[in-house]
């Protein structure tokens, strides 16, 4: 029998219901699946340090025995193989998401040909939501009911405060 461990690798800046949705499915397919937070230098500064986020994600997987969270730097490739793992999982929600998605698998696989990326949508009323979206409509003051988990809500909440009044000394209303 083979023992397959997946790599679930993003942002997770914060941890969405579309995640945690995948989260769950992943780990009834594979024997073991990591959720690898990336350091990722490209994307500005995060909402939540690398830390937070780890906590975050274990909080909301505690229950799930063949789930693991972990924090990784550099390639991606790199880092399953130090896990020794064979597949790297991520979501597709709309046909927006392929091209980008179909470039990092493809070249995922020439650096690293032993590495399958597995491809596995969230349900359907996740299908347009994300992280970046969170974010903005937590800044704007919109609802998140149903979007993240409340614990995740209330954290996104006070870091958008906190963020605000450090930046022009005044509470927001
Ligand atoms: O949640 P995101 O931001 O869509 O995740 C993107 C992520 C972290 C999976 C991607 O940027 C990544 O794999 N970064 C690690 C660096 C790497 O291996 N880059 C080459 C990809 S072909």
């Amino acid at each position: 029998m083979k023992n397959i461990v997946a790599i679930y690798p993003g942002s997770f800046d914060p941890v969405t219901n579309g995640h945690l949705d995948l989260i769950h499915r992943g780990a009834k397919l594979f024997d073991k699946l990591i959720v690898a937070i990336a350091r990722n230098l490209d994307k500005g500064e995060p909402l939540f340090s690398l830390t937070e986020r780890k906590e975050m994600l274990i909080a909301m997987t505690s229950e799930i025995g063949n789930v693991a969270i972990d924090t990784f730097e550099g390639l991606l490739v790199s880092y399953c193989i130090q896990q020794n793992a064979n597949a790297v999982l991520r979501g597709i929600r709309a046909i927006s998401d392929y091209e980008f998605e179909l470039q990092m698998a493809l070249m995922n696989r020439k650096m690293e040909p032993r590495i399958e990326t597995v491809f596995m949508m969230p349900a359907e009323q996740y299908s347009y939501l994300s992280s970046r979206i969170v974010r903005e409509i937590a800044k704007l003051g919109g609802p998140l009911n149903g979007l993240v988990p409340e614990m995740v809500e209330q954290k996104v909440r006070q870091r958008i405060t906190q963020r605000h009044i450090s930046a022009t000394g005044k509470h927001l209303l």
